[in-house]
């Protein structure tokens, strides 16, 4: 039985108690909602004692991410616009982004601070990061002029994937992920975690947007079955169709929203349910629940910034 959720990113992490503990807007805490009693259920470290110990504090001390200066080092070019690209940031960030939904916030060096923009993390290797990044608007096109540029990555951020409990349960089980497009950026880090669990993982991957399919050969080496499609709508979902029939534990989408609701239509049609992990794809700017960007409407008619708020997709207003 599918239970809903939601809990902070953040919360028993460096970054909590963050800044919205001070004005009454943590989620988690009732009594740093503003309210006279403590009815929350979360059972790890309380927030209000760990505000309350290192009370007092100035707004100018509270908790921040760590900024890195590093250069940007093109691997490959995918498309007239994509780029996957490496970069050097010591081994105590990478290993703090080696894990699912991981990403960082990113401008070129003498860029001011409106031109940060987040990217996932592709891929971990010591104290390197693989990202996959497409040049689609004004911040990611400033990237790389020049080609190979000095940029500031601040992180690490953790909530690029909704539904990470249900990754971090399934254990033993079977997975099927439809990836598609620039979502392949995300696979690696979803195989890694679902095959340290013991999983058997299948993905069916479309080129998407990206216009290539750029990850098979190293899910493969790490022993994912993957299927090739042409197009997720044309060949994919009637692919996963045909795969929901075997027992399936969870469901993963990298992808657009489109891709995440067309996926849970075509569950619904087969009959199927099952437990989803998706990517998130909110627009975000500050990552940190204060500016807004990324608030998005529960089907509770609840407001939530989900650049903190971790929860099942389903809840979401708008999705199918
Ligand atoms: C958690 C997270 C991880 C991301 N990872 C990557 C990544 O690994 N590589 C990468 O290239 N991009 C990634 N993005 C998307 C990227 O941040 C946006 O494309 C970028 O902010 C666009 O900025 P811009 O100024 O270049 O374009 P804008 O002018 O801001 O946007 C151009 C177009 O892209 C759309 N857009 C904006 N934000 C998003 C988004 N989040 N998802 C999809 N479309 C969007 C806009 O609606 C608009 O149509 C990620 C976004 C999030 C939230
Ligand atoms: S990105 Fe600023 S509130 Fe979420």
């Amino acid at each position: 039985m599918m239970r809903p959720f939601m809990r902070c990113i953040d919360v028993n992490s460096e970054q909590c108690p963050c800044l919205l503990s001070d004005t009454n807007h943590c989620f988690m805490c009732s009594q740093l909602k503003g309210e006279a009693v403590c009815n929350c259920d979360w059972t790890g470290q309380c927030i209000l004692h760990e505000k309350r110990w290192k009370a007092p504090r100035k707004p100018s001390d509270a908790p921040c991410r760590r900024e890195v200066e590093s250069t940007l080092v093109i691997k490959r070019q995918v498309n007239e616009h994509t780029y996957i690209v490496e970069t050097e940031v010591g081994l105590e960030l990478a290993e703090q982004l080696n894990k699912i939904g991981s990403f960082i916030f990113m401008r070129r060096v003498d860029d001011p601070e409106m031109c940060n923009f987040p990217v996932g993390i592709m891929n971990v290797k010591r104290g390197t990061l693989t990202m996959a990044i497409e040049t689609i608007g004004p911040k990611s096109s400033r990237l790389f002029m020049p080609l190979e540029a000095r940029v500031l990555l601040r992180g690490p951020y953790l909530n690029g994937v909704f539904g990470q409990p249900w990754i971090d349960s399934t254990k033993y089980g079977t997975i099927l992920a439809a990836v598609g497009g620039l979502g392949q950026s995300n696979a690696l880090m979803l195989a890694k975690a679902i095959l340290a669990n013991g999983n058997k993982a299948t993905f069916v991957i479309a080129p998407g947007q990206a216009g290539s399919i750029f990850v098979a050969d190293e899910l493969q080496a790490m022993g994912v079955e993957v299927i090739s499609v042409s197009s997720m709508r044309r060949e994919g979902f009637a692919k996963l169709q045909e795969l929901f029939s075997d027992k399936v534990d969870l469901l993963l989408s990298a992808g657009p929203d489109d891709l995440h609701n067309g996926l849970i239509a075509t569950m619904h049609e087969s009959g199927y349910n099952f437990p989803m992990a998706v990517t998130n794809n909110a627009t975000m700017c500050c990552g940190e629940g204060i500016c807004g960007s990324c608030a998005k409407k529960t089907k509770d008619g609840v407001w939530i910034r989900t650049c903190k708020v971790q929860l099942d997709f389903n809840q979401l207003e708008n999705s199918h």
